[in-house]
């Protein structure tokens, strides 16, 4: 007899998700579905419209925002929240418990190859988002839209791994992801910066040499999600260039990753402090990123300062 696994749902209540923080994760996986759906049937052309911070919008970048963005309106649970793709913050109910922060189509530069993509999203409890901090959130995920369309969430209780199946439910593929520090990977972005900053050049020459696989695809919810899945590994980007103070962006970004990977028993740092002690001071504030096995992450610290 097939083990039967338990559905998104069944495993929000096991793991003891309060009821309203589960209704709001199961309608962003909801919307998730419909993102699945779009990205298999919408042009990957341009919209014509650019987004706060100068980046070309593609269709699916407005299509997958409108998406979330009615259902967290629907949702009645969500006093406000912050789109990488909206110019500001959104407010919605004062009297809701969450606030949400969401990258809904991460990746989108490589939507039109067919690359994998996804969404990443933050939950904070109450209205404010401007001053907190990453560690704050009370629940974290990404979905990430490939050959197979997985969600990947945590609650603080472990981060667990689903399969969106054929009749549309997401079901338990792996419990309590963990990453040791024993690095196979490494994935490097914003490498433009290693022209100026020598310890950054020395450092992924330091990797090739290593015997550690380059994987990178250039979307930050796969090669994250490459580290989380193997167990192990390493992703940094690091600013110069375009981007002299990081090209992530802290809230809808690092924050939810860091949470994930933290979660997950791995590390993740500006470099000099936690990405989760960063104080949000403005929407598209964006930081350096180190993240994966925990030593690693150390020794790379070490490395740049
Ligand atoms: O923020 C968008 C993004 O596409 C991330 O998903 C990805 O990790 C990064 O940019 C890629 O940066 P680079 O082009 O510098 O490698």
């Amino acid at each position: 007899m097939p083990v039967s696994r338990p559905s998104l749902s069944v495993h929000l209540q096991e793991t003891g998700a309060p009821d309203t923080l589960r209704h709001l994760i199961l309608e962003v996986a909801r919307a998730c579905k419909y993102i699945h759906y779009a990205l298999r049937t919408t042009e990957a052309g341009l919209a014509g419209t650019f987004n706060q911070y100068g980046d070309a919008q593609v269709k699916l970048d407005v299509i997958s925002n409108d998406i979330i963005a009615r259902h967290l309106h629907e949702s009645r649970l969500v006093a406000s929240f912050i789109s990488e793709e909206e110019q500001s913050v959104i407010e919605l109910r004062d009297d809701a418990p969450y606030s949400v922060v969401f990258d809904p189509l991460d990746g989108s530069s490589v939507v039109d190859t067919n690359f994998t993509v996804g969404t990443i999203v933050g939950i904070y409890a109450g209205k404010e988002l401007i001053g907190r901090t990453p560690r704050e959130q009370v629940g974290a995920l990404y979905v990430l839209y490939g050959p197979r369309t997985l969600l990947v969430y945590s609650t603080g209780n472990g981060v667990h791994e689903f399969i969106l199946d054929e009749m549309g439910e997401f079901i338990l593929l792996h419990g309590f992801l963990g990453i040791g520090d024993n690095p196979k990977s490494y994935s490097v972005g914003n490498l433009v910066a290693t022209k100026e900053n020598a310890a950054y050049r020395t450092l992924v020459e330091g990797w090739m040499q290593s015997g550690l696989t380059l994987r990178y695809t250039g979307c930050m919810v796969t090669d994250i999600h490459h580290v989380l899945s193997k167990g192990n590994g390493i992703f940094v980007n690091i600013g110069g260039g375009k981007y002299p103070h990081g090209k992530l962006r802290l809230v809808f970004e690092c924050g939810p990753f860091a949470y994930l990977v933290e979660q997950a028993g791995g590390m993740a740092s500006t470099g000099k402090a936690p990405i989760l002690d960063v104080k949000i001071e403005s929407i598209d504030q964006r930081t350096n990123i180190i993240v994966g096995s925990m030593k690693e992450v150390e020794r790379v610290c070490g490395l740049l300062n």
